[in-house]
């Protein structure tokens, strides 16, 4: 089997977590590297969450480069009414992590490992945009060594930060304006796909019994749970994140529209909007694989079989 050379870039955040572990335990993904932006919680934060995901399951051997710690604009944004002080509360404290972040930082981190893969790479962003932002303006020369983006973030409807805008393009509109207008192929996984993967108690129980890890990772998704129904009164947590990670390992667990993307960065009240042009009516050139529809049940057997390779 060829695997799939893919970076993930990740503010953990519950749902980052998972997406973690699936991209690690799966043989059709190989991680290269991890970067860490600013965003469920701080910088400093997101990156120990994600040197304890990769710790507890022994892939230290990942490299993990810390990116940036604030929007390339705005302040910044956060989001522990969801994911906890830590940004990974819940019934089981993991481990201090057992390894540093490559010294390198996110930006020199991802150009590197551009230059040095044989094949192009995937790159899946899982929270603000503002690395991926500010990668393409630095080393605007490697953009052609990048395969696909396949985004967690926005929504052609509801936001969840506002009405309008969904977190990680609310936190750093200007970022994801940039990144979707990079010409870059990218396949925008946000809202309308990822409300459809709420993982309720039969999966939560499901996950529960795989491996080793089956146990924390229902855990974190029993906290995430209690969170999303004090907050949002929702009946199940949507596995945001995992689905950008699924829609690369299956492109068919997605339907999508080709459709133009904007993202509004001036409305006061709309600031973070991706304003998707379903019927081509503005007549701008499209710039992205919207997510309109998710195979649910594809998409946990997909998740399923990934983490139970860890
Ligand atoms: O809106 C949900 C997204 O914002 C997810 O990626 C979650 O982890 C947060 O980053
Ligand atoms: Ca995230």
């Amino acid at each position: 089997m060829i695997s799939k050379p893919v970076i993930l870039d990740v503010d953990p955040g519950h749902d980052d977590a998972v997406a973690l572990m699936m991209a690690c335990g799966t043989l059709e993904l190989d991680l290269l590297a991890v970067t860490t932006v600013a965003g469920n919680v701080s910088l400093e934060k997101t990156t120990h969450n994600a040197l304890r995901v990769l710790s507890l399951i022994d892939r230290t051997n990942i490299p993990v480069a810390t990116g940036a710690a604030r929007p390339l604009r705005r302040e910044p944004y956060t989001a522990e009414y969801i994911h906890g002080e830590s940004g990974l509360d819940g019934p089981v404290e993991l481990p201090p992590p057992t390894f540093e972040p490559d010294e390198r930082g996110a930006v020199t981190l991802i150009a590197d490992t551009l230059r040095e893969s044989v094949e192009s790479v995937t790159l899946i962003p899982l929270g603000p945009l503002t690395n991926i932002a500010i990668f393409l303006r630095e080393h605007p020369d490697l953009k052609n060594r990048i395969a696909h983006i396949s985004l967690m973030g926005g929504s052609m409807g509801l936001g969840n930060t506002t009405p309008a805008a969904e977190f990680n393009i609310y936190v750093d509109p200007e970022a994801a304006r940039e990144v979707f207008e990079s010409g870059v192929p990218i396949t925008m996984c946000g809202l309308d796909v990822t409300h459809a993967a709420g993982a309720g108690p039969k999966e939560r129980e499901r996950l529960r019994s795989i491996g080793e890890t089956g146990p924390i990772v229902a855990g974190f998704l029993d906290f995430f749970a209690a969170t999303y129904e004090k907050v949002f009164g929702f009946d199940a947590p949507p596995l945001h994140d995992p689905v950008a990670v699924a829609a690369v390992l299956d492109p068919t667990v997605l339907t999508t529209r080709r459709m133009r993307v904007d993202v509004e960065c001036e409305g006061a009240l709309t600031r973070g909007e991706t304003v998707c042009d379903f019927h081509g009516v503005t007549g701008k050139p499209p710039n992205a694989d919207v997510g309109i529809g998710l195979d649910r049940e594809r998409f946990f057997e997909i998740l399923y079989d990934a983490l139970g390779g860890l």
